[in-house]
């Protein structure tokens, strides 16, 4: 009898991507999609109508975005539900990222139990527009029900505009890439030995001298020894930053900024180089790789500065959490640096583990006394971690199963599923992929396959927060590359954050076939290997 009704319901749509379909059609897959009778034409003159003000911005976005599919840009009114219309209205009794979609004869009807949810029911319906057939007049959209929410609640993407930085419009179409895939934090990575991109008004040397390296290394790191003669940095001001955050905003993802210590942080010590052990010279790197070099923990100066940082840092960025790096600090200069070694003694410290422990542990309370949490590497777990510290597990996901097992909240982006700089195909030179971190390559059924939950029982996988990819950006230096790295890996994330527990490959890369076209539509760029059946 439901088969019956499949049917009938499939052949009074006159599209041939029928309504029954429609989950072979949306990344990440809906968790349930039902065909219904009837078909609506969407044509130029549909009205996108937001019951309330506060779904205005949602359905803007919307309407923009949908004109790169159809043609045509729909008006936007704030009304009541009318039939013949995309109605957009919030449901109290779903979740804050729930939503319902429904198409009729009578028109599109999308309800969520917030804006957010609702801008994700607006990204089913942009897929299904572009999966469904243009007829005379408009595009048919079959009949469906589709009931949809995510699995986990952190979906993220880190970009790295440090090694290579990027426009502010690039960081925008990062961010439209994000929100397409319904994911929701925008992991920001601002700080780096090869160049510091944020302006803190406090310290405008930054943006003079730790913002600039004066060459970059061209070719394999370690193996090349040819630099390219060209100065080369930026700094995204604090009006720009603004500007970046708002955007993200709009479309409902949280930015998270790093701002790496006690690593990473030679940008800031070339400009100051009394916060380091050594007191340098230091120079911004020119090539990559991990320094010795760190913020010396002894001085007192060096928690002055970040926090003088994180002061302008927290007016920037309202989110509650901060990222504080953590991950590749070596300890030689803090073994030799006497104002270090005074510091394990006075506080009674054990080791240079420990030392990087209070460094973490005191920014944390900070930052703590100000409202916000911290995120950091996997590596701060070396010297012992507090009970509130987010763990980002990148090596491999043994750090966030020891962090899930101790309690501590935790996001998975294991470099063997989530890194996505890494190459993306088994063969890298005879697929002609442009230079990249040659480590392993992490395909994207490599990335697919991530379970956050493996090697954990039900209590301890409660404290998966979720899950994210990284870009880091050594031998990337154009948007075009960044969106070959991003695309379609992303997307393989984005269902293991959304879909966690209805995943299957094949149906994956059906949908992809399709989500293709709408990559195409909207001007992104993403590599080819997977489309033409290379892994
Ligand atoms: C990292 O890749 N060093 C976090
Ligand atoms: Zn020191």
């Amino acid at each position: 009898m439901r088969r019956l009704f499949l049917l009938i319901a499939a052949l009074a749509c006159t599209s041939v991507v029928f309504a029954a379909d429609y989950a072979n059609v949306i990344v990440p897959r809906p968790v349930k999609c039902r065909a219904v009778e009837g078909e609506f034409i969407l044509t130029p003159k549909t009205v996108v109508r937001a019951e309330v003000q506060s779904l205005v911005g949602a359905a803007t976005i919307f309407s923009e975005d949908l004109a790169a599919v159809t043609g045509s840009k729909l008006a936007v009114k704030r009304s009541t539900v009318k039939s013949g219309a995309i109605s957009l209205a919030l449901e109290s009794s779903l979740q804050p990222e729930e939503y319902r979609l429904n198409i009729s004869k009578d028109g599109v009807r999308i309800v969520g139990g917030t804006e957010r949810a609702v801008f994700y029911g607006l990204q089913s319906l942009l897929q299904i527009a572009a999966a469904s057939d243009a007829v005379k007049g408009g595009v048919a959209l079959c009949g469906v029900e589709i009931s949809d929410k995510p699995h986990f609640e952190y979906r993220g993407s880190l970009f790295d505009v440090c090694r290579h930085i990027f426009t502010v419009e690039e960081v925008k179409k990062y961010i439209d890439i994000l929100a397409l895939h319904k994911c929701n934090k925008f992991h920001w990575h601002l700080t780096e030995d090869q160049g510091w991109r944020i302006e803190i008004k406090r310290y405008p040397e930054l943006s003079a001298v730790g913002a600039y390296r004066n060459e970059t290394l061209v070719g394999r790191n370690r193996r090349s020894k040819i630099y390219d003669n060209t100065r080369y940095g930026g700094v995204f001001t604090q009006d720009q930053v603004r500007d970046i955050v708002a955007y993200a905003a709009a479309r409902y993802i949280d930015v998270i900024p790093e701002i790496e210590m006690p690593g990473h942080a030679i940008a800031a010590l070339t400009t100051y180089p009394e916060l380091g052990c050594t007191g340098g010279p230091y120079e911004v790197w020119t090539r990559w790789g991990i320094s010795k070099d760190i913020f010396c923990a002894g001085k007192e100066s060096t928690f002055e500065f970040i926090e003088n940082v994180l002061t302008e840092v927290l007016e920037l960025f309202p989110y509650k959490y901060i990222h504080i790096g953590g991950d590749e600090a070596p300890r030689d200069v803090w073994k030799k640096c006497p104002h270090c070694q005074k510091r394990i003694k006075e506080e009674g410290l054990k080791d240079e583990n420990q030392l990087q422990s209070y460094f973490m542990e005191r920014v944390e309370r900070w930052l703590a006394e100000r409202g916000r949490k911290i995120i950091g590497w996997d590596e701060i777990l070396q010297g012992g971690i507090s009970k509130s510290a987010t763990v980002m597990s990148w090596r491999g996901s043994k750090g966030g199963i020891a962090a899930a097992k101790l309690g501590n909240q935790v996001i998975m982006t294991p470099n063997t599923h989530c890194y996505i700089d890494y190459y993306q195909t088994s063969d890298h030179k005879a697929n002609g992929e442009p230079l990249g971190n040659g480590r392993f390559p992490v395909t994207l059924r490599k990335t697919y396959e991530l379970d956050p939950y493996a090697e954990l029982n039900e209590e301890q996988q409660k404290f998966i927060k979720g899950v994210q990819v990284n870009l880091w950006t050594e031998y990337i230096s154009t948007f075009d590359h960044v969106q070959h790295m991003l695309l379609p890996r992303l997307a393989a994330l984005a269902e293991t954050g959304w879909s966690y527990g209805n995943k299957d490959y094949d149906d994956f890369a059906r949908r992809m076939h399709i989500l293709r076209r709408l990559y195409d539509k909207q001007g992104f760029n993403h590599a080819p290997y997977f489309f033409d059946g290379i892994e």
